[in-house]
């Protein structure tokens, strides 16, 4: 079932097409990955599916909803939640802070002050739900830590612990294990993989093949801002990555 779908969207920048009629679907439950060579537009196509920029034309269809050039917190309310190429936590906050604060950024205010115990309810919920995601990630035993004491890869943990407390049902990430150990990087996917099992979809732009090919279900090839090759499931993706089109534009990046 198709979760999300862009059609043919375009985006030029000074003239540089940096998304030439993207045609993409990702499936409810499954990990879709695109790849592609720097600048071949990926975070482009993130960021016009997530609001962050807005496209020129073409389509962005999210449970059969238009939600093109929508603005980012609307887009966050129907479910829809991204990481960034480089995380940025607040890293004076504590671990538990920068969960609760993925909270606030969806626009969506727990005040009440005419009746504060029922506030001070749903705040405790929240504290709670957040403790489950740490625990979760195993990030619990440092909740009280300021988030600038972790490690790259426990930041990228915690990035998708601010996106968990939204309840997303897709969860986009921008290079999600760039620099980070490989242990840790197959830790991080091992997350993704028990998340996609419990309901949570997911678009990721990455360029470590050699980890993340074995967790992926569909895959898509930019390269100058278009699409060159998808497949979906195991037998389609290795005949992708046999593709001479995908072969060549990747000799000498
Ligand atoms: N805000 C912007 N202003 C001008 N040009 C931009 C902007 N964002 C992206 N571009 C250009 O669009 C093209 C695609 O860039 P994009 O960042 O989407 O590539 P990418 O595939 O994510 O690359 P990388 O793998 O290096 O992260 C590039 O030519 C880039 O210079
Ligand atoms: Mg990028």
């Amino acid at each position: 079932m198709i979760l999300l779908e862009t059609k043919n969207l375009c985006k030029s920048f000074d003239g540089v097409k940096a998304l030439d009629n993207v045609s993409i679907e990702v499936e409810r439950n499954k990990l879709t990955l695109v790849m592609g060579p720097n600048g071949s537009g990926k975070s482009t196509l993130i960021n016009a599916i997530s609001g962050f920029i807005k496209v020129d034309s073409g389509r962005v269809l999210f449970e059969n909803r238009d939600i093109t050039n929508r603005e980012p917190h609307e887009i966050y309310n129907y479910g829809i939640v991204r990481t960034f190429q480089n995380p940025e936590p607040l890293k004076s906050m504590t671990v538990l802070e920068n969960v609760l604060i993925g909270r606030k950024h969806s626009g969506e205010e727990i005040t009440n002050a005419l009746f504060p115990s029922r506030w001070m309810k749903e705040e405790e919920e929240l504290v709670e739900r957040a403790f489950k995601i740490l625990e979760f990630l195993k990030l619990d035993h440092r909740w009280d830590h300021p988030s600038k004491s972790l490690s790259g890869g426990q930041m990228k943990l915690l990035e998708i612990g601010r996106a968990l407390i939204t309840d997303p049902k897709l969860i986009i990430m921008d290079e999600p294990i760039a620099g980070v150990a490989p242990g840790l990087a197959h830790n991080i996917f091992s997350h993704v993989v028990e998340l996609k099992n419990r309901g949570i979809s997911f678009l990721i732009v990455e360029h470590r093949l050699d980890i993340v090919l074995k967790y992926v279900d569909n895959l898509y090839v930019m390269f100058n801002g278009s699409v060159i090759a998808h497949g979906k499931g195991r037998d389609e993706i290795e005949k992708v990555l046999k593709d001479p089109k995908v072969t060549e534009v990747y000799i000498g990046d």
